[in-house]
C-alpha cells in the first residue's frame, strides 16, 4: 500500500525538500497550499517535482478545510511546516502570527486526533523558542526556554500543544527543535539570503550594496536538505519524542559577509554593506547554537554540508539566478 503524507507548508522551503525526499522514498505527498491570486510554487519547480505532488488547497486559519483534508487524506504521518516563519515580520504582525503558528498547530492536532488518530505528527520547533540562553550554550533539549519575539512565542506555545496532545491524547506526536537552516530554496528576506542575492547583484553591477542590520549575530546554520532527513526520521521511531536539529557550530553575520563575498572574489566587502537601524530587531537573539548529540545518537542523523559548502552553494545558485536575468560578462563589473 502507499505511504501517504502530508505536508503544511509544501510552498516554503523545507516543504519542498521534504517532498523531495518523501517522493525518493515512495510517498504519495499531498501539500496543504493557501489561495493567493499568483501561485507560489517556484521551489517545487525548481526542484522538478510539482506535478507528482497533490496540491490541496487550505488554510492553517481554517480549522474546517484542514479537518476536511486530514478526514478525505487519512495520511500515514503529517508534517506541520506550516508558518509565518520571519521573525521580523511578527513585532508588526503578532495576532496573524499566533493565529498561523499556534492555532494553526491547534486545528490541525485536533483533525488528527478526530479523524486518524494512529497518524505521526512532526511539529517544525524552532531555536528561536530558546531565546538569549546563551549561558546554556550549547542549546538542547533540556535548556530552559525564554521566547523573545511574538514568532518565538506562538512557537513555544505550539510545541507545549504538540507534546501536550502526545502526553494528554496518547499521539505519536514529535517536535524537532531545528536551529536554522539554509538552502538556495530560502526565502529572501532571511539575512542567508539576502546575502548571497546582494552579492550576485554586486558581481553583475545590478546593486552597489546589502543593507543589513545587526552584523554582531551569530546563528548556527545547516542546510535544509539535511534537516528535512531528520524530521523524517523522527517519525520512524518506534516511540515519539522531542529532538534539537543543529550542527554545533556557530557563525556571525560578518562570518557569513566574508565567506559569501570571498566566493565571488571579493576580500573587502565593507564597501559594499551599509547598516541600516530598519533591519535591527526590538529584541535581538545575540547567540544561537546547538547540540544534537540525542539526534545523533538515536536517530543516526548527522549534518553532512558545512557553512563553507552552505554559502557558496546559495552564492552559486543565486549568481546563475541573477545571470540569467541580467547576462553582463562578470569580469566587466569586478
Ligand atoms: P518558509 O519558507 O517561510 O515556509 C512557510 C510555509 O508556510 C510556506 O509554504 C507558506 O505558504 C506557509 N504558510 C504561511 N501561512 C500559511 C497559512 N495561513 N496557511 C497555510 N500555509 C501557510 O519556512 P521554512 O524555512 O520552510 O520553515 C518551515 C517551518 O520550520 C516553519 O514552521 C518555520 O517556522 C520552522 N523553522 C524553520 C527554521 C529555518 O531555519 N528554516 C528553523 C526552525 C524552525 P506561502 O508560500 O503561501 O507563503
Ligand atoms: N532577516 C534579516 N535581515 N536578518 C538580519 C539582517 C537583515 O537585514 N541583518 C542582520 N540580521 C540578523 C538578524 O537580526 C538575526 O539576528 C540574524 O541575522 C538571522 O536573521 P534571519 O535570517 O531573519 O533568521 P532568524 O534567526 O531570525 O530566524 C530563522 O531561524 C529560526 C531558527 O532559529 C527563521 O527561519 C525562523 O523561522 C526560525 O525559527
Amino acid at each position: 500500500m502507499t505511504k501517504k503524507a502530508f505536508i503544511t507548508g509544501v510552498t516554503g522551503q523545507d516543504g519542498a525538500y521534504l517532498s523531495q525526499l518523501l517522493l525518493e522514498k515512495g510517498y504519495e505527498v499531498y501539500g496543504l497550499a493557501r489561495r493567493s491570486s499568483t501561485p507560489n510554487y517556484w521551489r517545487l519547480e525548481e526542484l522538478g517535482i510539482l506535478d507528482q505532488v497533490h496540491i490541496m488547497e487550505g488554510d492553517m486559519n481554517d480549522a474546517h478545510s484542514l479537518g476536511a483534508l486530514i478526514k478525505s487524506v487519512k495520511p500515514l504521518e503529517v508534517y506541520n511546516l506550516a508558518a509565518q516563519s520571519f521573525v521580523g515580520a511578527s513585532w508588526q504582525q503578532p495576532m496573524l502570527t499566533t493565529e498561523v503558528n499556534t492555532l494553526g498547530t491547534l486545528h490541525l492536532l485536533n483533525a488528527v486526533k478526530l479523524y486518524c488518530p494512529e497518524t505521526r505528527f512532526y511539529q517544525a520547533s524552532t531555536s528561536e523558542m530558546y531565546g538569549n540562553s546563551h549561558f546554556d550554550s550549547p542549546q538542547d533539549e533540556l535548556t530552559p526556554l525564554h521566547p523573545k519575539s511574538p514568532y518565538a512565542i506562538s512557537k513555544l506555545a505550539a510545541h507545549w500543544f504538540t507534546v501536550n496532545y502526545r502526553e494528554s491524547f496518547g499521539l505519536f506526536a514529535c517536535s524537532g527543535i531545528l536551529f536554522n537552516h539554509e538552502s538556495p530554496l530560502r526565502g529572501i528576506e532571511f539575512v542567508t539570503r539576502k546575502i548571497t542575492d546582494g552579492v550576485a547583484r554586486i558581481k553583475f553591477g545590478l546593486n552597489d550594496h546589502i543593507a543589513l542590520g545587526n552584523l554582531d549575530a551569530k546563528r548556527d546554520w545547516g542546510f535544509a536538505g539535511d534537516y528535512v532527513k531528520a524530521m523524517w526520521l523522527m517519525l520512524q521511531q518506534d516511540n515519539a519524542d522531542d529532538y534539537v536539529i543543529s550542527t554545533g557550530v556557530n557563525h556571525s553575520v560578518r562570518d557569513f559577509l566574508d565567506t559569501a563575498f570571498a566566493a565571488v572574489g571579493i576580500s573587502n566587502w565593507e564597501p559594499y554593506v551599509r547598516q541600516d537601524s530598519k533591519f535591527m530587531r526590538p529584541s535581538e537573539l545575540n547567540e544561537l547554537f546547538g547540540k544534537s548529540s540525542k539526534a545523533q545518537e538515536k536517530l543516526g542523523w548527522k549534518p553532512k554540508v558545512s557553512f563553507e559548502e552552505l554559502v557558496k552553494m546559495m552564492v552559486e545558485a543565486d549568481l546563475k539566478r541573477i545571470e540569467k536575468l541580467k547576462p553582463i560578462p562578470a569580469i566587466s563589473r569586478t
